[in-house]
């Protein structure tokens, strides 16, 4: 590492913090950080991927736009524009997003305004109050989707009742996949230091069946508690318009624009992708919202009915490569 003239040590710290901040699927944190003057690469690391349940690396994709959007927060609020290149090099794709930090000038509104929530958002999946998402939230939440170029579609009650099908059968195969399994074990439960999901963010298993993802079926703690779930979950569909690593990453920038927006209206949030983790159960998905799009994340979103624990990250240090 040595020192640069455009960012001190303290603002790349800032810098890549706020990135780490970022959800992944199973918290791998599949990203590293070179950084050149002024523009900052989010790469993949191969190291960080999940084969078994993203063969495509479609939700790899989605962490490193996730990542990117908190880059662009961070930066926002130490003032810097930002503009964004999706795989600017063909001959590095491992480059997935290049940041590039305008002048300084004061701190950017809108973007900065988000940098509060970057450590305060985590995923919640416990019960939520059976207080409803207010509409003014909702619309709130379907802009930030749009303002990064994808869509937020609020799923009404019998959409929700297909889901919940769609959900039976994903969590069923989930459970019997024995490759899926094995690498949830590896990134899930227990005590963790630096990245996977302990068993204290994992939430109680739900008594009866509900709107949930329960990353720890088929090797869970026999002392795990469990409650009943919120009778009409307030759920929305992430989607684009395209379906390409680019609309990928399109798509984690807007998730984490959603998620951050959600947390500052006090919104807990979590994920039902086991649902888009199978060809033919997506597809049926597609179906629910209306065939043009590409679902690429399904929220759940409500008031969180307890607290709960902030699943670990690595220092920044550890994730930076490059730095010139
Ligand atoms: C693309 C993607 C897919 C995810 N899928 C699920 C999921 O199906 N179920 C779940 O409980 N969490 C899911 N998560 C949430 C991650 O497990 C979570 O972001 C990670 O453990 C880091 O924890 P945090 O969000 O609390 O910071 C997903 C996150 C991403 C970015």
């Amino acid at each position: 590492m040595s020192t640069t003239q455009y960012l001190t040590k303290d603002e790349v710290g800032i810098l890549l913090t706020a990135a780490a901040h970022a959800p992944s699927m199973h918290n791998a944190q599949p990203w590293r950080f070179d950084i050149q003057d002024s523009v900052i690469d989010v790469l993949r690391d191969a190291e960080r991927t999940l084969p078994a349940a993203d063969p495509a690396g479609r939700m790899t994709c989605v962490g490193l736009g996730a990542a990117a959007f908190n880059l662009r927060v961070a930066a926002a609020l130490l003032g810097h524009e930002t503009t964004l290149a999706f795989e600017p090099d063909p001959a590095v794709p491992a480059v997935a997003v290049r940041v590039f930090l305008a002048e300084r000038r004061v701190p950017v509104p809108g973007l900065s305004s988000l940098y509060s929530e970057v450590g305060r958002r985590h995923t919640y999946r416990g019960p939520m109050l059976d207080t409803p998402v207010p509409p003014e939230a909702r619309q709130r939440l379907t802009a930030a989707a749009q303002a990064e170029g994808a869509q937020l579609h609020w799923l009404d009650g019998h959409q929700r009742t297909e889901l919940s099908r769609i959900l039976g059968i994903a969590n069923e195969r989930d459970v019997h996949d024995e490759d899926r399994l094995h690498e949830r074990m590896h990134w899930i439960g227990g005590e963790r230091d630096g990245d996977g999901v302990p068993d204290t963010a994992l939430g109680p298993r739900a008594e009866a069946p509900a709107a949930v993802r329960d990353l720890g079926a088929g090797f869970d703690r026999a002392d795990r508690g469990s409650a009943v779930f919120e009778r009409k979950p307030a759920i929305a569909v992430l989607t684009t318009v395209a379906e390409d690593s680019h609309a990928w990453i399109r798509a984690g920038l807007a998730l984490q624009h959603v998620l951050l927006t959600a947390s500052s209206y006090d919104l807990g949030t979590s994920f039902l992708n086991q649902a888009l983790e199978y060809a033919d159960l997506r597809d049926e998905v597609r179906q629910l919202t209306g065939h043009t799009t590409w679902p690429q994340l399904i929220i759940r979103c409500g008031y969180p009915a307890h607290s709960s624990d902030h699943a670990p990250r690595r220092p920044w240090q550890a994730t930076l490569g490059e730095w010139h």
